[in-house]
Parts: C-alpha cells; structure tokens; sequence
C-alpha cells in the first residue's frame, strides 16, 4: 500500500492520472494537492471526492512549510508531481509565474521531501519523489534530425521549457546530493478528457462547437508527437513500479503530425459526428456542421508563437526496452474519444470557458 501525494492534481494530466490510480489501486490512498490557478478545477475530481482513500487539499507547492506538514499528516511515501504552469503562450506573455511556481515551488517541495523523508525521525520506510517534465526541455528538432533521446542535451527555447529544465535539473540535483529517491519523466504532447481549451486540441474542438475561428499559428507546419493521457499514466505507472532511482524516462507516442493535419482531421471527425447524430446540431447550432458546411471552414492562420519551436519527437526506447511500456491508444481512436468526451461534457468546458479565461485566449490570437 502506498500514500501518494499528486501535486496539480486538479489539472489536465494530475486529474487523469488520480482516476487512473484509483481505478487501479483501491489499497493505496491518493491525496491531490491543487492551488486552483485558472488551470486547476476542483469540480474535475468530483467522483473521487466521492472515494473514501481520496482527499483534496487545495494548496500551493511554493509553500514548503505546508507541504512537510501534509508529507506527515498523510504518512506520504510517494510524490507525484505535475504542479506546473503549463502554458508556453501564457510564459511569454507573463514569465515569472513560471519561475515561481516551476522552479521555487519544485524547489520548496523538494526541500520539504528531504526534511521530512531524510532529515526527520518519522520518514517512511520507502520514499519516492517523481517528477514530471516535458520533452520541451530538448528544444526544437528539425526535419531530419533524430528524436529525443534521455542524453540529448537540455536546450530549452521558451520560458516555459526553461523553468522546467531548471526544476528537472533541481531533481537530480537533490538525489546526487542528498540521496532523495527520484525518477523524472519527460513526455511528449498528450490530449484526452479533461484538457484545459487552451491547448491546440480542446481549443480547436471548443471553437468548432461554438462557431469560432480556428487560429493556427505561422504557417501550421509545426511537428508534435501526440499521446493519449491514459498511455502517459500508464507510462508514470511503469516508472513508479520498476523505474531506476535517480534515472529519467523519455515517454511519448511516436505519433508525429503537423498542427494543420490535426486540425484538419478534428474538422472532418466532427463533421463526421454531426451527419451521422441529428441531436448534435440541436445542441451545438453554432458550429458550422450544424447548417452542413465543413467545419474547416473556420481555418484561420494567425501570426506564428514567437520562438515557435519547429519540432518535437521522442525516442522510447528505454521505457520501451526496460519497462515495457507501449501506447495503448492509436491517434484516430484517442482523437474520436477525446471529441465524444467534449460532446457528453459540454457544462465542464463551457464553465472552464466562461468570463475572463475566454476574454484572454481571444485577445490572444486575434491580437497576432
Ligand atoms: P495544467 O496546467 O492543466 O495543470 C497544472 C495544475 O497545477 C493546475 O491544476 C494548477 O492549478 C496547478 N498548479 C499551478 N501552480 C501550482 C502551485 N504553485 N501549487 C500547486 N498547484 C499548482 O497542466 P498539465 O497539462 O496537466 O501538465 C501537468 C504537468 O505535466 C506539468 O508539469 C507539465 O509541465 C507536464 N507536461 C504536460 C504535457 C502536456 O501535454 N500537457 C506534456 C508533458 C509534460
Ligand atoms: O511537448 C509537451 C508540451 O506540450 C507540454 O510540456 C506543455 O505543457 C503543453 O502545453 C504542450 O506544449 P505545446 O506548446 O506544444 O502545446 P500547445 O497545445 O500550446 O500547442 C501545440 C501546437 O499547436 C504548437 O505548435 C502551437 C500550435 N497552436 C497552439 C494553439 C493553442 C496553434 O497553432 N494554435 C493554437 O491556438
């Protein structure tokens, strides 16, 4: 039996992951902690608030004192930590929440971890510190180039990447100096339930129900290798289960695509959707497929992210050969799930969409 502590458990990623664990761990407990940023939504967890090994603490990992207070509280032996700002456009609008939540709030878990788990007499018999990064760390492919491998140099472009770089190299550091048992995972783009319509895909699904421009940035040629959530927790899991201390794990889909097919392949898979149910015109009588026009009619380029990275890539093969780990989900039937998800939760976007957050990410792209 294992006490986890998953830190940003209220986001995207954090909240898959607590539903994957409890679908799969009834012995265990699982505590998500969340600062509820305009990312975080405690109405996601709502069916495993209803789990008695559950609990939410709404808390910021900046804050090192509570955190060594909740590791003793709930006897915590294993930290999950997903608490990021995630956003690479918000990070170069507004940098410094990055740095602070990024590295100093890595920072203070880290020296809340050591103080309770090395430095204390009430430590676990076992400890484990997983950190979760991001495949952006290696920076920009080009065409021909290679994918990321686990010794590909850090070459992080965005203030995004970087403070992730910089919390992943705060990781290590506290194994080599203090002997804290970490692991870190750095995984490629992933999409599915509960994503934040910010990002490229739930954005475009979003705009295409209400009737909005689909805006892709530059010329749309940008490489990203997509995985679906559920294989990434599956891919943490394995890291969790037979990962080497101190060791970092390379996780994605070897699923490359150009941010125009996507967006095009979403168009045609809600068109799709619309010919063949009736009641989703009714529901959804904005979107173009409603009056039988195609959806890529919405298609609008806008003016490119600045420092767009070109291409992301990423080579599994360590998680591959010594966990085992393969993708579970293929792009087409994670892509048909994650659109039938925004269909049947249209109150849970539609709140996430409301008032100032969509006020934002419309000056955001109309402004380009
Ligand atoms: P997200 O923005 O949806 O969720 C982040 C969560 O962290 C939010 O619930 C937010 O409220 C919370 N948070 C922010 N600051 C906090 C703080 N100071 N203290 C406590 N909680 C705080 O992001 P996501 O897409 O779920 O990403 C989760 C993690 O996975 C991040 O570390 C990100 O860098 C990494 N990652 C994401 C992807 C991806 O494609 N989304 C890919 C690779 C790695
Ligand atoms: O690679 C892993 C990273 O993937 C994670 O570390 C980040 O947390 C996550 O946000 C994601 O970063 P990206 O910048 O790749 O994701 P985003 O969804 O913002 O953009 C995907 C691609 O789509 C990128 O090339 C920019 C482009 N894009 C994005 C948006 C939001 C558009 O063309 N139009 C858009 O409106």
């Amino acid at each position: 039996m294992a006490n986890l502590l998953v830190t940003g458990g209220a986001g995207f990623i954090g909240t898959n992951f607590v539903y994957y664990w409890l679908d799969r761990r009834a012995d265990d407990r699982v505590v998500a902690l969340d600062a509820l940023t305009y990312a975080g939504n405690r109405a996601s967890l709502v069916a495993a608030e209803e789990q008695d090994n559950f609990r939410f603490v709404k808390g910021d990992i900046r804050d090192e004192a509570a955190m060594a207070q909740l590791l003793r509280e709930e006897k915590i032996d294993t930290i999950v930590n997903f608490a990021a700002e995630s956003h690479v456009d918000r990070s170069i609008v507004g940098p410094d929440a990055f740095i602070e939540t990024n590295v100093i709030g890595t920072h203070n878990l880290l020296k809340a971890a050591k103080t309770v788990w090395l430095d204390g007499d009430d430590a676990p018999a076992t400890h484990r510190f997983h950190h979760i990064s991001t495949d952006e760390v290696y920076g920009a492919l080009g065409a021909t180039d290679p994918a990321f491998r686990e010794d590909t140099p850090y070459a992080p472009n965005s203030p995004y990447a970087a403070s992730k770089a910089a919390s992943d190299h705060l990781v290590r550091a506290y194994h080599h100096t203090y002997g804290l048992q970490v692991s870190t995972s750095n995984c490629s783009n992933n999409y599915g339930p509960f994503h934040f319509p910010e990002k490229l895909i739930p954005l475009m699904i979003v705009n295409a129900l209400t009737g909005k421009p689909l805006p892709i940035y530059g010329d749309g040629s940008n490489i990203r290798d997509w995985l679906y959530v559920e294989d990434h927790c599956r891919g943490i899991e394995l890291v969790l289960e037979k990962g080497v201390i101190g060791e970092t794990y390379n996780i994605g889909g070897r699923n490359e695509w150009r941010n125009i097919e996507i967006v095009r392949e979403i168009c045609l898979l809600i068109d799709k959707a619309f010919a063949t149910d009736p009641g989703l015109a009714k529901r959804f009588p904005d979107a173009p497929a409603a009056a039988g026009e195609t959806t890529s009619s919405l298609i609008t380029m806008v003016k490119d992210r600045p420092g767009h990275d070109w291409r992301y890539a990423v080579d599994t093969t360590r998680i591959t050969d010594e966990l085992g780990f393969a993708p579970a989900e293929s792009f087409e039937s994670g892509l048909k799930k994650t659109i039938a998800w925004m269909f049947e939760n249209e109150t849970w976007w539609r709140a996430v969409m409301d008032g100032s957050y969509r006020a934002w990410i419309d000056s955001q792209y109309v402004a380009r």
